[in-house]
Protein backbone atom coordinates (compact mmCIF):
# COMPACT_ATOMS: atom_id res chain seq x y z
CA UNK A 1 0.00 0.00 0.00
CA UNK A 2 3.03 2.32 0.92
CA UNK A 3 4.24 1.46 -2.01
CA UNK A 4 1.25 2.11 -4.53
CA UNK A 5 1.08 5.29 -2.95
CA UNK A 6 4.54 6.63 -3.63
CA UNK A 7 4.20 5.25 -6.65
CA UNK A 8 1.31 7.33 -7.30
CA UNK A 9 3.37 10.61 -5.74
CA UNK A 10 6.43 10.06 -7.85
CA UNK A 11 4.19 9.40 -11.28
CA UNK A 12 2.50 12.94 -10.06
CA UNK A 13 5.33 14.84 -9.42
CA UNK A 14 7.42 13.53 -12.16
CA UNK A 15 4.17 14.87 -14.43
CA UNK A 16 3.92 18.38 -12.93
CA UNK A 17 7.94 18.75 -13.39
CA UNK A 18 6.80 17.83 -17.59
CA UNK A 19 3.80 19.30 -17.67
CA UNK A 20 5.73 22.95 -16.63
CA UNK A 21 8.35 22.59 -19.30
CA UNK A 22 5.78 21.96 -21.63
CA UNK A 23 4.25 25.22 -20.75
CA UNK A 24 7.97 26.90 -20.94
CA UNK A 25 8.27 25.46 -24.48
CA UNK A 26 4.97 26.54 -25.95
CA UNK A 27 5.64 29.70 -24.99
CA UNK A 28 9.05 30.33 -26.16
CA UNK A 29 7.62 29.42 -29.41
CA UNK A 30 5.57 32.25 -29.52
CA UNK A 31 8.29 33.71 -29.92
CA UNK A 32 10.00 32.43 -32.48
CA UNK A 33 6.55 32.37 -34.66
CA UNK A 34 2.92 32.97 -33.76
CA UNK A 35 2.01 30.35 -36.14
CA UNK A 36 3.69 27.47 -34.65
CA UNK A 37 2.78 28.91 -30.67
CA UNK A 38 -0.39 28.42 -31.86
CA UNK A 39 -0.05 25.14 -32.86
CA UNK A 40 1.41 23.61 -29.89
CA UNK A 41 -0.72 25.78 -27.61
CA UNK A 42 -3.73 23.80 -29.41
CA UNK A 43 -2.11 21.17 -29.92
CA UNK A 44 -1.79 20.11 -26.58
CA UNK A 45 -5.56 20.13 -25.25
CA UNK A 46 -6.41 18.15 -28.51
CA UNK A 47 -3.37 15.92 -27.92
CA UNK A 48 -4.75 15.07 -24.60
CA UNK A 49 -8.31 14.64 -25.39
CA UNK A 50 -7.44 12.27 -28.16
CA UNK A 51 -5.03 10.20 -25.30
CA UNK A 52 -7.87 10.30 -22.87
CA UNK A 53 -10.04 8.02 -25.73
CA UNK A 54 -7.18 6.20 -26.06
CA UNK A 55 -7.18 5.23 -22.30
CA UNK A 56 -10.94 4.64 -22.06
CA UNK A 57 -10.04 2.21 -25.20
CA UNK A 58 -7.18 0.43 -23.39
CA UNK A 59 -9.32 0.04 -19.91
CA UNK A 60 -12.53 -1.13 -22.07
CA UNK A 61 -10.30 -4.03 -23.10
CA UNK A 62 -8.61 -4.48 -19.86
CA UNK A 63 -11.92 -4.85 -17.70
CA UNK A 64 -13.23 -7.50 -20.70
CA UNK A 65 -10.20 -9.76 -19.99
CA UNK A 66 -9.52 -9.13 -16.35
CA UNK A 67 -12.92 -11.51 -15.01
CA UNK A 68 -11.61 -14.06 -17.46
CA UNK A 69 -8.33 -14.12 -16.27
CA UNK A 70 -8.76 -14.18 -12.75
CA UNK A 71 -12.01 -17.11 -13.17
CA UNK A 72 -8.71 -18.97 -15.27
CA UNK A 73 -6.39 -18.75 -12.16
CA UNK A 74 -8.99 -19.71 -9.78
CA UNK A 75 -9.68 -22.37 -12.06
CA UNK A 76 -6.51 -23.35 -11.82
CA UNK A 77 -5.63 -23.42 -8.62
CA UNK A 78 -8.93 -25.25 -8.01
CA UNK A 79 -7.50 -28.23 -10.76
CA UNK A 80 -4.07 -28.36 -9.08
CA UNK A 81 -5.54 -28.38 -5.06
CA UNK A 82 -8.77 -30.64 -6.02
CA UNK A 83 -7.27 -33.55 -7.89
CA UNK A 84 -8.21 -36.39 -5.27
CA UNK A 85 -12.33 -35.15 -5.58
CA UNK A 86 -11.87 -34.40 -9.86
CA UNK A 87 -9.73 -38.16 -10.04
CA UNK A 88 -12.61 -39.14 -8.31
CA UNK A 89 -14.87 -38.13 -10.55
CA UNK A 90 -13.03 -39.26 -13.47
CA UNK A 91 -11.99 -35.64 -14.48
CA UNK A 92 -8.06 -35.63 -13.08
CA UNK A 93 -6.50 -34.63 -16.28
CA UNK A 94 -9.66 -33.17 -18.64
CA UNK A 95 -11.32 -30.89 -16.40
CA UNK A 96 -14.20 -29.48 -18.05
CA UNK A 97 -14.47 -26.26 -15.97
CA UNK A 98 -11.01 -25.18 -16.72
CA UNK A 99 -10.95 -25.81 -20.49
CA UNK A 100 -13.84 -23.58 -21.11
CA UNK A 101 -12.34 -21.14 -18.74
CA UNK A 102 -9.03 -21.41 -21.21
CA UNK A 103 -11.68 -21.02 -24.41
CA UNK A 104 -13.53 -18.33 -22.86
CA UNK A 105 -10.77 -16.40 -22.12
CA UNK A 106 -9.24 -16.88 -25.75
CA UNK A 107 -12.08 -15.15 -27.16
CA UNK A 108 -12.50 -12.51 -24.94
CA UNK A 109 -8.62 -12.13 -24.89
CA UNK A 110 -8.92 -11.20 -28.96
CA UNK A 111 -11.34 -8.64 -28.30
CA UNK A 112 -9.70 -7.09 -25.05
CA UNK A 113 -6.56 -7.07 -27.58
CA UNK A 114 -8.56 -5.30 -30.69
CA UNK A 115 -9.86 -3.05 -28.06
CA UNK A 116 -6.61 -1.98 -26.50
CA UNK A 117 -5.14 -1.85 -30.02
CA UNK A 118 -7.21 0.72 -31.38
CA UNK A 119 -6.43 2.37 -28.23
CA UNK A 120 -2.96 2.34 -28.48
CA UNK A 121 -2.93 3.61 -32.00
CA UNK A 122 -4.73 6.43 -31.24
CA UNK A 123 -2.67 7.61 -28.71
CA UNK A 124 0.39 6.96 -30.88
CA UNK A 125 -1.13 8.53 -33.60
CA UNK A 126 -1.99 11.72 -31.79
CA UNK A 127 1.91 12.58 -31.00
CA UNK A 128 2.93 11.47 -34.50
CA UNK A 129 0.44 14.46 -36.20
CA UNK A 130 0.53 16.99 -33.70
CA UNK A 131 5.28 16.57 -34.30
CA UNK A 132 4.32 16.13 -38.33
CA UNK A 133 2.46 19.10 -38.88
CA UNK A 134 4.59 21.11 -36.35
CA UNK A 135 7.87 19.98 -38.73
CA UNK A 136 5.97 20.91 -42.14
CA UNK A 137 5.12 24.16 -40.58
CA UNK A 138 8.71 24.61 -39.93
CA UNK A 139 9.78 23.52 -43.14
CA UNK A 140 7.01 25.47 -45.04
CA UNK A 141 8.31 28.99 -43.24
CA UNK A 142 11.73 28.67 -43.83
CA UNK A 143 10.79 27.14 -47.51
CA UNK A 144 8.89 31.25 -47.70
CA UNK A 145 12.29 32.44 -45.84
CA UNK A 146 9.97 33.83 -42.89
CA UNK A 147 12.25 31.69 -40.41
CA UNK A 148 16.04 31.43 -41.00
CA UNK A 149 17.53 27.75 -41.83
CA UNK A 150 19.59 27.64 -38.49
CA UNK A 151 16.67 28.74 -36.38
CA UNK A 152 14.29 26.56 -38.19
CA UNK A 153 16.68 23.77 -37.12
CA UNK A 154 16.40 24.49 -33.70
CA UNK A 155 13.09 24.92 -33.45
CA UNK A 156 12.27 21.48 -35.05
CA UNK A 157 14.87 20.41 -31.53
CA UNK A 158 12.43 22.24 -30.01
CA UNK A 159 9.35 20.14 -31.05
CA UNK A 160 10.78 16.58 -31.33
CA UNK A 161 11.82 17.69 -26.90
CA UNK A 162 8.33 18.48 -26.87
CA UNK A 163 6.67 15.59 -28.06
CA UNK A 164 9.04 13.41 -26.08
CA UNK A 165 7.90 15.68 -23.06
CA UNK A 166 4.22 14.65 -24.17
CA UNK A 167 5.34 10.91 -24.49
CA UNK A 168 6.41 11.15 -20.71
CA UNK A 169 3.08 13.36 -19.99
CA UNK A 170 0.97 10.45 -21.93
CA UNK A 171 3.53 7.33 -19.54
CA UNK A 172 3.01 8.91 -16.56
CA UNK A 173 -0.65 9.36 -16.86
CA UNK A 174 -1.18 5.87 -17.62
CA UNK A 175 1.52 4.60 -14.71
CA UNK A 176 -1.11 6.71 -12.46
CA UNK A 177 -4.08 5.13 -14.15
CA UNK A 178 -2.43 1.97 -13.14
CA UNK A 179 -1.88 2.22 -9.76
CA UNK A 180 -5.07 4.79 -9.55
CA UNK A 181 -7.03 1.60 -10.51
CA UNK A 182 -5.21 -0.87 -8.05
CA UNK A 183 -5.59 1.21 -5.35
CA UNK A 184 -9.30 1.33 -6.05
CA UNK A 185 -9.69 -3.09 -5.51
CA UNK A 186 -7.98 -2.07 -2.36
CA UNK A 187 -10.17 1.09 -1.46
CA UNK A 188 -13.10 -1.76 -2.07
CA UNK A 189 -11.66 -4.44 0.39
CA UNK A 190 -11.16 -1.69 2.69
CA UNK A 191 -14.33 0.02 2.66
CA UNK A 192 -15.86 -3.89 3.47
CA UNK A 193 -18.18 -2.64 6.57
CA UNK A 194 -16.60 -4.59 9.55
CA UNK A 195 -18.49 -5.85 12.37
CA UNK A 196 -18.39 -2.75 14.89
CA UNK A 197 -16.47 -3.78 18.25
CA UNK A 198 -18.20 -2.57 21.74
CA UNK A 199 -15.81 -0.27 22.87
CA UNK A 200 -16.16 -1.93 26.73
CA UNK A 201 -17.69 -5.36 27.49
CA UNK A 202 -20.20 -5.44 29.35
CA UNK A 203 -20.57 -7.41 32.82
CA UNK A 204 -20.34 -11.14 32.27
CA UNK A 205 -23.53 -12.29 35.04
CA UNK A 206 -24.21 -15.63 34.21
CA UNK A 207 -21.03 -17.34 33.13
CA UNK A 208 -21.74 -20.75 30.92
CA UNK A 209 -25.08 -19.45 29.74
CA UNK A 210 -25.89 -19.05 25.99
CA UNK A 211 -29.66 -16.92 24.99
CA UNK A 212 -30.88 -17.15 21.53
CA UNK A 213 -33.76 -15.04 21.43
CA UNK A 214 -36.22 -15.01 18.20
CA UNK A 215 -32.83 -14.82 16.06
CA UNK A 216 -33.46 -14.48 11.83
CA UNK A 217 -30.13 -14.53 9.99
CA UNK A 218 -29.12 -15.12 6.03
CA UNK A 219 -25.87 -14.53 4.68
CA UNK A 220 -26.92 -12.19 1.25
CA UNK A 221 -29.91 -10.46 3.17
CA UNK A 222 -32.23 -11.90 1.12
CA UNK A 223 -32.35 -15.50 1.67
CA UNK A 224 -33.30 -16.36 5.19
CA UNK A 225 -30.90 -19.24 6.71
CA UNK A 226 -32.46 -18.84 10.42
CA UNK A 227 -35.83 -17.90 11.32
CA UNK A 228 -36.85 -16.92 14.41
CA UNK A 229 -34.83 -19.01 16.42
CA UNK A 230 -35.03 -19.07 20.11
CA UNK A 231 -33.62 -21.49 22.85
CA UNK A 232 -31.26 -21.03 26.18
CA UNK A 233 -28.51 -23.01 27.12
CA UNK A 234 -27.79 -23.26 31.25
CA UNK A 235 -24.64 -23.33 32.42
CA UNK A 236 -22.40 -27.00 32.05
CA UNK A 237 -25.82 -27.84 30.42
CA UNK A 238 -25.34 -29.91 26.70
CA UNK A 239 -26.92 -28.93 24.36
CA UNK A 240 -27.08 -30.83 20.94
CA UNK A 241 -28.02 -29.21 17.27
CA UNK A 242 -29.71 -31.84 14.95
CA UNK A 243 -31.22 -31.15 11.48
CA UNK A 244 -30.26 -31.82 7.95
CA UNK A 245 -27.69 -30.95 6.25
CA UNK A 246 -28.03 -26.76 5.17
CA UNK A 247 -30.34 -26.64 7.81
CA UNK A 248 -28.28 -23.97 9.47
CA UNK A 249 -26.31 -25.77 12.79
CA UNK A 250 -22.94 -24.03 11.68
CA UNK A 251 -24.63 -20.89 11.28
CA UNK A 252 -25.76 -20.96 14.94
CA UNK A 253 -22.72 -21.65 16.18
CA UNK A 254 -20.97 -19.17 14.04
CA UNK A 255 -23.32 -16.32 15.55
CA UNK A 256 -22.57 -17.40 19.14
CA UNK A 257 -19.00 -16.46 18.34
CA UNK A 258 -19.82 -13.64 16.21
CA UNK A 259 -18.52 -14.35 13.02
CA UNK A 260 -21.57 -12.46 11.79
CA UNK A 261 -24.55 -10.52 13.15
CA UNK A 262 -27.39 -11.57 13.50
CA UNK A 263 -30.49 -9.67 11.51
CA UNK A 264 -33.12 -9.45 13.96
CA UNK A 265 -33.06 -10.92 17.17
CA UNK A 266 -30.56 -11.22 19.64
CA UNK A 267 -27.74 -13.55 21.21
CA UNK A 268 -26.15 -13.31 24.82
CA UNK A 269 -22.95 -15.23 25.58
CA UNK A 270 -22.40 -15.45 29.42
CA UNK A 271 -25.19 -13.15 29.93
CA UNK A 272 -24.33 -10.21 27.89
CA UNK A 273 -25.23 -9.61 24.45
CA UNK A 274 -22.74 -10.49 22.11
CA UNK A 275 -22.53 -7.35 20.20
CA UNK A 276 -21.86 -5.37 23.78
CA UNK A 277 -18.92 -7.92 24.20
CA UNK A 278 -15.01 -7.14 23.07
CA UNK A 279 -14.36 -9.62 20.59
CA UNK A 280 -11.11 -10.51 23.21
CA UNK A 281 -13.57 -11.02 25.97
CA UNK A 282 -16.23 -13.15 23.60
CA UNK A 283 -13.18 -15.41 22.38
CA UNK A 284 -12.33 -15.67 26.11
CA UNK A 285 -16.17 -17.41 27.03
CA UNK A 286 -15.66 -19.49 23.89
CA UNK A 287 -13.78 -22.38 22.72
CA UNK A 288 -14.15 -23.74 19.43
CA UNK A 289 -13.79 -27.26 17.78
CA UNK A 290 -14.81 -27.27 14.74
CA UNK A 291 -14.29 -29.65 11.72
CA UNK A 292 -12.28 -27.73 9.66
CA UNK A 293 -9.85 -27.44 11.82
CA UNK A 294 -6.50 -25.35 11.01
CA UNK A 295 -3.18 -25.75 12.31
CA UNK A 296 -0.25 -22.88 11.95
CA UNK A 297 2.45 -24.29 10.52
CA UNK A 298 4.62 -24.07 13.84
CA UNK A 299 5.71 -27.37 16.22
CA UNK A 300 2.76 -29.64 17.51
CA UNK A 301 3.70 -28.05 20.66
CA UNK A 302 3.17 -24.37 20.05
CA UNK A 303 -0.32 -25.29 17.90
CA UNK A 304 -1.66 -26.73 21.57
CA UNK A 305 -0.18 -24.29 23.36
CA UNK A 306 -2.27 -21.48 22.09
CA UNK A 307 -5.10 -22.68 23.59
CA UNK A 308 -3.42 -21.05 27.28
CA UNK A 309 -0.31 -19.86 26.59
CA UNK A 310 0.04 -19.64 30.37
CA UNK A 311 -1.09 -23.51 30.98
CA UNK A 312 1.88 -25.09 33.10
CA UNK A 313 3.62 -28.52 31.89
CA UNK A 314 1.33 -30.21 34.12
CA UNK A 315 -1.85 -28.97 32.33
CA UNK A 316 -0.59 -29.64 29.28
CA UNK A 317 -0.03 -33.46 29.74
CA UNK A 318 -3.62 -33.96 30.99
CA UNK A 319 -4.94 -32.44 28.02
CA UNK A 320 -2.63 -34.29 25.42
CA UNK A 321 -3.03 -37.84 27.28
CA UNK A 322 -6.64 -37.19 27.50
CA UNK A 323 -7.47 -35.34 23.70
CA UNK A 324 -4.75 -38.50 22.51
CA UNK A 325 -2.51 -35.72 21.19
CA UNK A 326 0.73 -37.33 23.29
CA UNK A 327 0.23 -40.18 21.32
CA UNK A 328 0.46 -38.52 17.79
CA UNK A 329 3.83 -36.66 19.51
CA UNK A 330 5.59 -40.30 20.20
CA UNK A 331 4.98 -41.34 16.72
CA UNK A 332 6.01 -37.83 15.29
CA UNK A 333 9.60 -37.94 14.14
CA UNK A 334 11.10 -34.64 16.29
CA UNK A 335 7.90 -35.51 18.59
CA UNK A 336 6.71 -32.27 20.20
CA UNK A 337 9.30 -30.14 18.25
CA UNK A 338 7.69 -31.34 14.94
CA UNK A 339 6.30 -28.99 12.52
CA UNK A 340 2.52 -29.56 11.48
CA UNK A 341 2.61 -27.99 7.55
CA UNK A 342 0.52 -25.45 6.65
CA UNK A 343 -2.85 -25.52 7.83
CA UNK A 344 -2.05 -28.95 9.63
CA UNK A 345 -1.53 -30.34 6.38
CA UNK A 346 0.90 -33.13 7.72
CA UNK A 347 -1.68 -34.39 9.95
CA UNK A 348 -5.27 -36.34 9.76
CA UNK A 349 -8.42 -34.76 10.00
CA UNK A 350 -9.22 -36.84 13.12
CA UNK A 351 -5.73 -35.79 14.21
CA UNK A 352 -6.20 -31.96 13.82
CA UNK A 353 -9.20 -32.44 15.80
CA UNK A 354 -7.71 -34.16 18.21
CA UNK A 355 -5.39 -31.19 18.40
CA UNK A 356 -7.92 -28.57 18.25
CA UNK A 357 -9.80 -30.60 21.61
CA UNK A 358 -6.34 -30.27 23.42
CA UNK A 359 -6.47 -26.01 22.96
CA UNK A 360 -10.12 -26.21 24.39
CA UNK A 361 -9.18 -28.19 27.17
CA UNK A 362 -6.44 -26.63 28.03
CA UNK A 363 -8.02 -22.91 27.45
CA UNK A 364 -11.00 -24.17 30.24
CA UNK A 365 -13.38 -21.58 28.78
CA UNK A 366 -16.92 -21.47 29.69
CA UNK A 367 -18.14 -22.46 27.03
CA UNK A 368 -17.68 -24.93 24.04
CA UNK A 369 -18.78 -24.87 20.51
CA UNK A 370 -18.11 -28.05 18.72
CA UNK A 371 -18.71 -29.56 15.52
CA UNK A 372 -18.89 -33.37 15.78
CA UNK A 373 -17.05 -34.94 12.65
CA UNK A 374 -19.90 -36.30 9.94
CA UNK A 375 -17.09 -39.34 9.08
CA UNK A 376 -17.13 -42.38 10.99
CA UNK A 377 -13.92 -41.90 12.91
CA UNK A 378 -11.21 -45.13 13.70
CA UNK A 379 -12.13 -46.40 17.15
CA UNK A 380 -9.02 -44.64 18.72
CA UNK A 381 -9.96 -41.38 17.75
CA UNK A 382 -13.19 -41.75 18.53
CA UNK A 383 -12.60 -42.98 22.23
CA UNK A 384 -10.45 -39.68 22.82
CA UNK A 385 -12.98 -37.48 21.28
CA UNK A 386 -15.63 -39.21 23.54
CA UNK A 387 -12.87 -39.22 26.54
CA UNK A 388 -12.51 -35.37 26.30
CA UNK A 389 -16.20 -34.65 26.27
CA UNK A 390 -16.88 -35.75 29.25
CA UNK A 391 -14.07 -34.09 30.70
CA UNK A 392 -15.24 -30.43 28.92
CA UNK A 393 -18.90 -31.22 30.04
CA UNK A 394 -17.52 -31.47 33.99
CA UNK A 395 -16.71 -27.82 34.19
CA UNK A 396 -18.35 -25.77 30.44
CA UNK A 397 -21.44 -25.50 28.25
CA UNK A 398 -21.23 -27.56 25.35
CA UNK A 399 -23.24 -26.78 22.11
CA UNK A 400 -22.57 -29.64 19.86
CA UNK A 401 -23.62 -30.29 16.76
CA UNK A 402 -24.16 -34.20 17.02
CA UNK A 403 -24.49 -36.91 14.26
CA UNK A 404 -23.53 -39.83 17.28
CA UNK A 405 -26.71 -41.08 18.30
CA UNK A 406 -24.35 -41.56 21.63
CA UNK A 407 -23.85 -37.62 22.02
CA UNK A 408 -27.75 -36.80 21.00
CA UNK A 409 -28.93 -39.33 23.67
CA UNK A 410 -26.85 -37.83 26.37
CA UNK A 411 -27.68 -33.94 25.63
CA UNK A 412 -29.49 -32.33 28.13
CA UNK A 413 -31.45 -30.57 25.14
CA UNK A 414 -31.80 -31.27 22.03
CA UNK A 415 -32.85 -28.36 19.42
CA UNK A 416 -34.18 -29.60 16.41
CA UNK A 417 -33.82 -27.23 13.23
CA UNK A 418 -36.06 -27.98 10.12
CA UNK A 419 -34.59 -27.71 6.55
CA UNK A 420 -35.83 -23.82 6.02
CA UNK A 421 -33.93 -23.18 9.56
CA UNK A 422 -36.72 -23.16 11.82
CA UNK A 423 -36.81 -25.32 15.33
CA UNK A 424 -39.22 -27.71 15.17
CA UNK A 425 -38.85 -29.51 18.38
CA UNK A 426 -36.88 -28.91 21.67
CA UNK A 427 -36.58 -31.61 24.34
CA UNK A 428 -34.43 -34.59 26.05
CA UNK A 429 -33.83 -37.83 23.84
CA UNK A 430 -36.64 -39.52 26.10
CA UNK A 431 -39.40 -36.75 25.66
CA UNK A 432 -38.33 -36.31 22.62
CA UNK A 433 -38.61 -40.17 21.06
CA UNK A 434 -42.09 -40.43 22.51
CA UNK A 435 -44.04 -37.67 20.42
CA UNK A 436 -44.81 -38.13 16.66
CA UNK A 437 -42.79 -35.65 15.27
CA UNK A 438 -39.34 -34.51 13.16
CA UNK A 439 -37.19 -35.88 15.88
CA UNK A 440 -38.66 -39.17 15.78
CA UNK A 441 -38.25 -39.57 12.01
CA UNK A 442 -34.64 -38.29 12.13
CA UNK A 443 -33.69 -40.77 14.88
CA UNK A 444 -35.47 -43.74 13.16
CA UNK A 445 -33.74 -43.11 9.94
CA UNK A 446 -30.47 -42.55 11.93
CA UNK A 447 -31.19 -45.75 13.71
CA UNK A 448 -32.08 -47.72 10.34
CA UNK A 449 -28.73 -46.29 8.49
CA UNK A 450 -26.43 -46.60 11.14
CA UNK A 451 -25.80 -50.53 10.61
CA UNK A 452 -24.73 -49.73 6.69
CA UNK A 453 -22.07 -50.33 5.25
CA UNK A 454 -20.03 -49.13 2.39
CA UNK A 455 -18.50 -52.54 1.12
N1 LIG B 1 -20.50 -18.27 4.23
C1 LIG B 1 -21.68 -18.50 3.65
N2 LIG B 1 -22.16 -17.66 2.71
C2 LIG B 1 -23.38 -17.86 2.14
N3 LIG B 1 -24.20 -18.89 2.45
C3 LIG B 1 -23.77 -19.75 3.38
C4 LIG B 1 -22.50 -19.61 4.03
N4 LIG B 1 -22.35 -20.62 4.93
C5 LIG B 1 -23.48 -21.35 4.82
N5 LIG B 1 -24.33 -20.85 3.92
C6 LIG B 1 -25.67 -21.35 3.56
O1 LIG B 1 -26.46 -21.31 4.74
C7 LIG B 1 -27.25 -22.46 4.88
C8 LIG B 1 -26.97 -23.13 6.23
O2 LIG B 1 -25.63 -23.57 6.23
P1 LIG B 1 -24.97 -24.30 7.48
O3 LIG B 1 -23.56 -24.57 7.13
O4 LIG B 1 -25.23 -23.50 8.69
O5 LIG B 1 -25.82 -25.65 7.54
P2 LIG B 1 -25.57 -26.94 8.43
O6 LIG B 1 -26.88 -27.26 9.09
O7 LIG B 1 -24.38 -26.76 9.29
O8 LIG B 1 -25.28 -28.05 7.30
P3 LIG B 1 -24.34 -29.35 7.39
O9 LIG B 1 -25.05 -30.36 8.22
O10 LIG B 1 -24.24 -29.78 5.96
O11 LIG B 1 -23.01 -28.93 7.96
C9 LIG B 1 -26.94 -23.34 3.69
O12 LIG B 1 -27.96 -23.14 2.73
C10 LIG B 1 -25.62 -22.81 3.17
O13 LIG B 1 -25.55 -22.96 1.79
MG1 LIG C 1 -22.45 -27.67 9.34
Amino acid sequence: MINLSSTVAYYLYRNFRTIASLAVVAMLSWIWDFRLGLLLTLGVPLYLLILNLSKSFINKGKAMSEPCEEEVASRMVEFAKCQGALRACHTGSNYEALSSALKKADVVGKKSLAWQSVGMFLGGMAKQMLVTVAILLIVGLAVKRSIDVFPAIACIGMVLSFSKMLEDVSGNVAGTEERRQQMDRIDALMDTGELKEAEYSHEFKDIGSIEIKNVSFSYDKKNRVLNDISFTVNPKEMCALVGPSGSGKTTIEHLIARFYDVDDGSIKVSGADVRDIKIKDLMGQLSMVFQDVYLFNESLLDNIKMGNPNANEEEIKKACDLAGVTEIANRLPDGWNSRVGEGGSSLSGGERQRVSIARALLKKSPIVLLDEATSALDAENEAHIVKSMEELRKNATLIVIAHKLETIQRADKIVVLSKDGRIEQIGKHDELIKKEGAYKKFWDYRVSTSNWQLV
